[in-house]
């Protein structure tokens, strides 16, 4: 039986990765690997988590003796590779928890498995690394980031995972190491953590909070719907070629102002308050430090090689997951009861 390690599954995306494969991929084993960090939820599996081919693990990527064991132990015959602290707030106000997790873990990762491969290069596969169209940096008017745009990274989030893209390819250069990369641009969906924009402005709008919106608004995300992203490296995972690189992403351009003016209107309706109610929560707060103003992806290549495309328009996409939050109650109030309340709080206060 094949053994997939997907690491960081109980987070937003890895979530949505691991109850796809375990649903599609009957007869391969599926480990979840997560620290449970403050983003990590194993609440987002309970419709999977007795399935006889899906197994947790709890362990941290830094530890690379435990790492070094679990490979000896489980001879995982691939890597999907999802942890990460991912939230560029946060990485501005501790940027080595991002340099631990996301590069030293991510090298610890990749030492592990190139002693597997060395032992057996026909039974491991891939190590499939996620990372973020953030490492291109930003862009203008204009434009597009492909496969082939240079890296330029602004935040700490962003040096963090592009450092990490460098070793995933040094590994196959130097080793010959089968990894595949993509990049992939804003996602949303059920199960996000109401930290990031749009869940924390449905929980805000929810309880009738201020909306904080960064500077004017007027910075551009490209957005794509979770189950799409999990859907592109189901595509990729099985098909591409070793040493490859996708760029993924909705060709779905917002200003955060006209998201949050959207999903104000869908609440409007959805909780039963007059046209422009939850708009008046609106309120501009100061701006992210070494805010990018753009991000848009060109992904024709995934799409002409590999048939891949964006299922939902995000209207449709927004309007689904403002319903999944308003009846999944109990995830977001135990979700923002703890920690991240307190962490929230003290930004909010800061800006
Ligand atoms: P998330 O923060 O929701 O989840 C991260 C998961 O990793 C959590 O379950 C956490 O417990 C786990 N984790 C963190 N540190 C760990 C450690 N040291 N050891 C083991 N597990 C650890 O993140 P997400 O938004 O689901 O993003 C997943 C991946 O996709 C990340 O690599 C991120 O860079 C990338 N990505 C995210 C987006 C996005 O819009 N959210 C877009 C493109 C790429
Ligand atoms: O582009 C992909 C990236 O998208 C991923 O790599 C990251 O892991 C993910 O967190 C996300 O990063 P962003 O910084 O774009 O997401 P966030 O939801 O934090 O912010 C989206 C935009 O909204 C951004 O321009 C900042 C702004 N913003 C965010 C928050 C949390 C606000 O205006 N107010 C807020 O309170």
């Amino acid at each position: 039986m094949m053994k997939i390690l997907i690491t960081g599954g109980a987070g937003f995306i890895g979530s949505h990765v691991v109850r796809l494969f375990v649903n599609k991929y009957p007869d391969v084993t599926i480990y979840n690997l997560d620290k449970l960090t403050y983003a990590g939820n194993l609440a987002n599996l309970t419709d999977i988590e007795n399935k006889p081919n899906y197994k947790f693990i709890k362990g941290d990527i830094v530890d690379a003796n435990f790492i070094n064991k679990l490979f000896e132990e489980h001879k995982f015959n691939a890597v999907i590779h999802l942890a990460a602290e991912s939230h560029v707030d946060r990485s501005i106000t501790n940027p080595l928890e991002f340099v631990y997790t996301n590069v030293i873990g991510t090298v610890n990762l990749l030492n592990a498995a190139k002693q597997l491969y060395k032992l057996d290069s026909l039974k491991f596969k891939m190590f499939y690394h996620v990372s973020t169209d953030e490492v291109y940096g930003s862009l203008g008017d204009t434009g597009l980031f492909t496969e082939t745009t240079s890296y330029d990274p602004h935040s700490p989030y962003s040096a963090s995972k592009a450092s990490s893209d460098h070793f995933v390819r040094a590994y196959y250069d130097t080793y010959g190491l089968p990894v595949v990369i993509s990049n992939c641009s804003n996602n949303y969906g059920p199960n996000h953590f109401p930290e990031k924009l749009i869940p924390l402005c449905i929980s805000n709008i929810k309880n009738n909070k201020p909306l904080p919106i960064y500077g004017k608004g007027e910075n551009v995300r490209d957005w794509l719907f979770v189950e799409d992203h999990a859907r592109a490296i189901d595509v990729i995972f099985h098909n591409t070629k070793p040493g490859n690189t996708y760029n993924i992403g909705g060709h779905n351009e917002w200003t955060n102002i006209d998201v949050i003016r959207l999903l104000c209107k869908i609440m409007d309706k959805k909780l039963n308050r007059a046209e422009g109610t939850n708009e008046k929560l609106i309120s501009f707060v100061k701006d992210r430090a070494g805010h990018d103003l753009r991000y848009a992806i060109d992904s024709t290549k995934l799409q002409k090689e590999l048939g891949w495309k964006p299922s939902l328009q995000f209207e449709e996409g927004l309007d689904k997951t403002v319903d999944w939050y308003l009846q999944n109650e109990e995830w977001l109030r135990n979700v923002t009861s703890g920690e991240y309340q307190k962490y929230y709080d003290a930004q909010y206060v800061k800006r």
